[in-house]
């Protein structure tokens, strides 16, 4: 088993299940263009979203941590036309990026990227009482992920999906002593999950092209 065989498989799922994207591939080039981190969801993690955001017959949909949009334009090929995105991101320069990427995959009119730091922008959302959202994606700063899902149950109804990546981090999330602020962030934000009386949840660890990680995945209930 090393890291080889997953990239390899995952090429193979790729070609298989996911195909190709014009937009998408394009995306990823403009944001390596633009030196943004490669640190977007995988094709087939991407693909996943848009199935569960199918699969909730999601409407509404938040993301938190937008990069260059990757993955907002996974969630927006999703929706039912009158459907959206809020995403929000902190940084300026991502945000630019990711409006272009979007624009060009042809979401712009679905898709709004609002800029700053996420905590403050959720609590906008609040102030606006915004109307619940469907399916939220939590992908930003690990360290605050505990914040951002508090945030998230309360922009939610009742059969609310709520996915947070990132939660594995090479098995790190296991070691309960870690003082790794984003591994105490992840872990704090699972026990959230399986103790928060308004979810039920899960955790997948995988693997693939972008290493070892995974994601927690919850839907809100009455
Ligand atoms: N969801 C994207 C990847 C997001 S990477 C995709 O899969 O394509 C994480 C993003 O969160 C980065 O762009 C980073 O700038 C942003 N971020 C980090 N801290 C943040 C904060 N406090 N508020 C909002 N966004 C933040
Ligand atoms: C990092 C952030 C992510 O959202 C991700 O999917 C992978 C890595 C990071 O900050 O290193
Ligand atoms: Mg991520």
């Amino acid at each position: 088993m090393s890291e080889k065989l997953w990239k390899t498989v995952d090429g193979y799922l790729v070609d298989t299940l996911v195909g190709a994207s014009p937009a998408l591939d394009d995306a990823l080039k403009a944001n390596a263009a633009a030196d943004l981190p490669s640190i977007d969801v995988s094709p087939t993690q991407g693909k996943l979203l848009y199935l569960l955001a199918k699969m909730c017959g999601a409407r509404r949909v938040l993301e938190v941590g937008t990069l260059g949009g990757y993955s907002t334009i996974w969630l927006a090929s999703s929706l039912p036309g009158g459907g959206s995105v809020v995403t929000l991101e902190l940084e300026e320069k991502h945000a630019a990026v990711a409006r272009k990427n979007i624009e060009h995959a042809g979401f712009s009119g679905m898709v709004e990227v609002r800029v700053g730091p996420a905590i403050e922008s959720l609590a906008q959302l609040q102030q606006e009482k915004a109307e619940p959202f469907d399916l939220i994606f939590i992908d930003a700063d690990k360290e605050s992920g505990p914040a951002y899902l508090e945030v998230a149950l309360r922009l939610s109804h009742v059969g609310t999906v709520i996915i947070v990546d990132n939660v594995i981090r090479d098995g790190a999330v296991a070691d309960a002593a870690s003082t790794d602020p984003r591994v105490v962030g992840s872990r704090r934000v699972l026990e959230m999950m399986g103790s928060n009386s308004r979810l039920e949840a899960s955790a997948l660890q995988t693997v693939g092209s972008k290493g070892y990680d995974g994601f927690a995945i919850g839907i809100v209930r009455p």
